[in-house]
C-alpha cells in the first residue's frame, strides 16, 4: 500500500551506510522516490536542484552532509582535518545563497570542530554527528512551537492563505507556516486553506497542496494571480508564510510572489504573518536590500512543466527565486521564542535574549 507522504522523513541520516536519504521533491506528487546522497557533489546538486528545499530542510541537509564528508577525511592531524573541513563547508555553502539556514547550520558545525580541537579528530567526528542530530531535533521543536504561537492568532473555521511550501517537506516535521494548520487540525479547528500554486516551480501545487490534502486538511489550490480575489471575497482571515532570511529590520526574503501577497493582504486588511525560526533571522543583514536573491535558469519559466516551450525562443527572462517583503507589510513575525511585532529590531533583541537565557544556539 502506498505510504502517506507525511510518514516520510524529509531528510534522514543513515550513518551505517554513510549516506543521507532524502525524498526527491522534484518528482512529487507523482512519484515518491528516496535518494541517497554520499559525495559533496551529490549533496550540492540535491540542494541546487531543489530535490531537498525549504530553508530549515536545507540547514539539516547541510549539517548531516558536512558530518558525512568530515567522516571521510582520513587523518589524525587536526590542522589538515580542519582545512579539508572548511573546503567542503565552503563548497556546500555555495549551493544556494538566499536561505541563511545553509550557512547557519554549517557555521554551527564548524564551531564544533573549533570547540573540540583538543579532543582529536576521532572525537570531533562524534561531536559533529551529535550536533547534526541536535539541529534536526531542534527543528522539530521549533516548528511545533511556532505552530502553537501561530494557532493562538487563529480561530476555528478561519480561512488561511499560504504561498510556496513552508510545510513538513521544507522542514523535519510540521513545517513553519503549516504548523498552526496541522496543530489546528489535531484540535478539529476546521481551517479552510488556500495554497498559491507558486510559479515557476510549483511548490504550492506540488508540495503544499499535496501534503495538506494528504493530511485531511480542507485545501484549495489557486493560481498565484487569484489570491487578491480570494481575499476580496472575504475567504481569508490570515496569511501565513515561511521565510528564507529575515533582516534585522524585519524585511523578509521568501519565495518569489510573497511580497505581492503581502501587498494584497494589506489592501484587504488581512493580517500577514511570517513564520520564522530564529535560525532564519540574520541580524548581520541590516535590511532586505542587503539580501542576495538567487537567480535561477530561464527554462524554469519558459519550459519546465510544459510539454512544449511556452515562450518565444530568445525572449529575455527574469527569474528571481525570492523577493523581499517590506517590514511595514508584516503584521508579525512568529518565532519559537514568541511573536515579534514592529519595531522588529527591538522585538528581535528580546527574542534572542530569551533564546540565550535558555542556552540555545
Ligand atoms: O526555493 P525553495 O522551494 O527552497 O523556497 C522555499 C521557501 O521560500 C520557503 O517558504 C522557505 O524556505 C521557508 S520553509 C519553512
Amino acid at each position: 500500500m502506498k505510504r502517506n507522504i507525511m510518514e516520510y522523513e524529509t531528510v534522514e541520516l543513515d550513518d551505517e551506510r554513510s549516506c543521507l536519504v532524502i525524498i526527491d521533491q522534484t518528482l512529487l506528487p507523482a512519484t515518491t522516490k528516496l535518494v541517497e546522497l554520499r559525495t559533496a557533489q551529490e549533496i550540492w546538486d540535491a540542494i541546487y536542484l531543489l530535490k531537498v528545499r525549504g530553508a530549515p530542510a536545507i540547514g539539516v541537509t547541510a549539517a548531516f552532509g558536512i558530518y558525512l564528508l568530515a567522516k571521510q577525511i582520513d587523518t589524525e592531524d587536526y590542522d589538515f582535518f580542519y582545512r579539508e573541513f572548511v573546503k567542503e563547508k565552503n563548497f556546500l555553502n555555495s549551493a544556494r545563497p538566499t536561505a541563511v539556514n545553509l550557512s547557519w547550520a554549517l557555521e554551527r558545525m564548524e564551531g564544533v570542530c573549533k570547540a573540540n580541537r583538543e579532543k582529536g579528530v576521532k572525537e570531533i567526528k562524534e561531536e559533529l554527528k551529535k550536533e547534526a542530530v541536535a539541529i534536526k531535533e531542534e527543528d522539530i521543536w521549533v516548528c511545533r512551537t511556532i505552530g502553537e504561537y501561530g494557532l493562538s492568532l487563529l480561530k476555528p473555521g478561519d480561512g488561511i492563505l499560504t504561498h510556496c511550501n513552508a510545510g513538513q517537506l521544507a522542514t523535519s516535521k510540521y513545517g513553519t507556516a503549516t504548523a498552526p494548520i496541522y496543530l489546528g487540525q489535531e484540535k478539529g479547528y476546521g481551517f479552510r486553506v488556500f495554497a498559491d500554486e507558486t510559479r515557476p516551480l510549483l511548490q504550492g501545487a506540488r508540495l503544499t497542496a499535496y501534503e495538506l490534502y494528504a493530511s485531511g486538511v480542507d485545501v484549495t489550490l489557486i493560481c498565484d494571480n487569484m489570491s487578491a480575489m480570494v481575499m476580496k471575497n472575504g475567504w481569508v482571515n490570515a496569511v501565513f508564510v515561511g521565510c528564507d532570511r529575515v533582516a534585522a529590520n524585519g524585511d523578509t526574503a521568501n519565495k518569489i510572489g510573497t511580497s505581492l501577497v503581502a501587498v494584497a493582504a494589506k489592501q484587504y486588511h488581512i493580517p500577514f504573518y511570517v513564520c520564522a525560526p530564529t535560525s532564519t533571522i540574520d541580524l548581520d543583514t541590516k535590511t532586505g536590500a542587503d539580501i542576495q536573491i538567487e537567480q535561477r535558469p530561464e527554462e524554469e519559466v519558459t519550459q519546465m512543466w510544459y510539454e512544449e516551450r511556452m515562450a518565444p525562443k530568445g525572449v529575455k527572462v527574469y527569474n528571481p527565486a525570492f523577493d523581499v517583503t517590506d517590514n511595514e507589510l508584516i503584521t508579525a513575525i512568529i518565532t519559537e521564542y514568541g511573536i515579534a511585532k514592529a519595531p522588529f529590531e527591538t522585538a528581535f533583541q528580546e527574542i534572542f535574549q530569551k533564546k540565550e537565557e535558555k542556552g540555545n544556539r
